[in-house]
Formats: C-alpha cells, sequence, structure tokens
C-alpha cells in the first residue's frame, strides 16, 4: 500500500527499513521527518504524516516483539523516571 504519494512510499519499504533500524538499533526514535531520510526522501506536502505516523508504531511493534528478549526496549517502570 503507499503511504506517501509523493515520494511513493510504501508500507513495504517502511518496514523493510525499519528492519535494519532494529538490527543497529532498537532502541532508536523513528519520526516521520527521520523515516524519510532514511529513504532518502523528504516530506513534501505532510498530508501523509499521520498515516506515516501509525504505520512506523505499528511495525515497531511488531519488529521490536519479534526481537529476542536481550534486543529489547525495555518498558520503563514509573519508580525509574
Ligand atoms: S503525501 Fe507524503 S509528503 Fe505528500
Amino acid at each position: 500500500m503507499i503511504l506517501c504519494s509523493c515520494n511513493r512510499l510504501s508500507t513495504s519499504r517502511v518496514r523493510a527499513v525499519l528492519e535494519r533500524q532494529c538490527q543497529t538499533d532498537p532502541y532508536s526514535l523513528v519520526t516521520p521527518g527521520r523515516l524519510f531520510a532514511m529513504t532518502g526522501n523528504r516530506m513534501q506536502c505532510g498530508r501523509c504524516a499521520r498515516l506515516v505516523n501509525e504505520v512506523i508504531a505499528k511495525e515497531l511493534r511488531q519488529i521490536q516483539g519479534a526481537l529476542p528478549e536481550t534486543s529489547r526496549p525495555r518498558k520503563e517502570r514509573p519508580h525509574e523516571r
């Protein structure tokens, strides 16, 4: 599915980029702007930002859930703030 018509960015491309990113740094924070930079593009009209953000969150949950326990980002506990 095409998420961004300006850059022809698809869900599968987003997932591939996020999988590669999680292999090198499973703790990284990925924003739509950063994702576009990682794909060699930049946001243009911005209409896709909300959808891209939702797909990033969904894909990261799936990818990080499949990582070995030791590689997963640890959930923050209230007393650690
Ligand atoms: S639809 Fe994504 S920047 Fe325009």
